[in-house]
């Protein structure tokens, strides 16, 4: 049986145990999460454990991320398995707080992003989203003071914006981008694919499909404009609302027309049913 990871819920605890952890001179390195981990999740923890020799994972369902119409009283909350995973996984601890313990009464500072955050991607459906992400993250990152943190590459507006703020801010760690996590019919693994329906669940991985094909057109020299046209109604043509399927530079996310413009990222953000789902590739 593995170890059971330590659970911190408070600031004092949570610094009195990374502490602990760094003795000898170990480095730590942060996973943040909103838990109801899944295979996308445990492969940012397996990468942290090749990197430093203590695991830090958050677990902390952020409100200020999300808008009061969607999905945070409803997201999936599952501690039990959670820590059954990262049990197995192996984690030296874990950092879950309550909303009161992060946003104490009278909280008044927040983190507003721009660059990255306002791309004109998620920021333009869910305009609240980076600040409230910057701001928990920059507040994780106080918390716990690693020396290293993953994001997914799933989230890769969000893993822009993470990278720019610790650029920005100086923060002393070093952000590293995981790749996509994918269910064999390459659905980008997410907690909210627990919402899909049967049917719903058959079409999703049309997502990946057009993206992929979208970046091959492009590479064997499509115009950009021309192959995104393509994929838009090939994935509307599904059955999904589209919010954006775009090409932009995968450092920057400036717009970009052609591949003379630098590395182009395809990203894309749409809704089955009542589920919104993104995912991006690389060109
Ligand atoms: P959450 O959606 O729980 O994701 C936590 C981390 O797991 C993020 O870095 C995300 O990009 C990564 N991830 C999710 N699905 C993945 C997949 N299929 N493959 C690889 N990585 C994947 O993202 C958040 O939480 C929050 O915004 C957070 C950063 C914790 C701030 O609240």
């Amino acid at each position: 049986m593995a170890n059971r990871p330590q659970v911190a819920r408070t600031v004092p605890r949570l610094r009195r145990a990374v502490e602990l952890l760094r003795k000898g001179g170990a480095g730590v390195a942060l996973v943040p999460t909103m838990g109801a981990l899944h295979a996308g999740h445990l492969a940012l923890v397996r990468e942290a454990k090749r990197r430093a020799r203590r695991v830090v994972v958050s677990i902390f369902v952020n409100p200020t991320q999300f808008a009061p119409s969607e999905d945070f009283s409803s997201y999936p909350r599952n501690f039990s398995a959670d820590l059954k995973a990262l049990s197995a996984a192996k984690v030296d601890l874990i950092w879950a707080p309550t909303a009161k313990v992060m946003y104490p009464d009278g909280f008044a500072t927040r983190i507003e992003p721009r660059g990255a955050a306002l791309a004109g991607l998620e920021d333009k459906f869910r305009p609240h989203f980076f600040g409230g992400v910057a701001t928990v993250v920059a507040k994780l990152f106080t918390q716990v003071l690693p020396d290293l943190a993953l994001f997914g590459e799933k989230d890769y507006q969000q893993l822009c914006v993470v990278r720019q703020m610790a650029k920005d801010l100086n923060l002393p760690l070093k952000i590293v981008g995981v790749k996509t996590v994918r269910e064999k019919d390459g659905l980008a693994m997410s907690s909210r694919n627990a919402y899909l329906s049967a049917a719903e669940r058959g079409v999703a991985p049309t997502l990946y499909r057009v993206l992929k094909a979208s970046a091959a057109r492009i590479r064997q020299g499509e115009p950009v404009a021309r192959a995104l046209d393509t994929g838009r109604r090939e994935i509307e043509a599904a059955g999904f609302a589209l919010d954006y399927l775009e090409a932009r530079n995968a450092v920057t996310l400036a717009q970009v027309s052609s591949r003379d413009e630098g590395p182009i990222r395809l990203l894309v953000a749409a809704k089955i049913g009542r589920t919104r789902l993104i995912d991006n590739v690389g060109v």
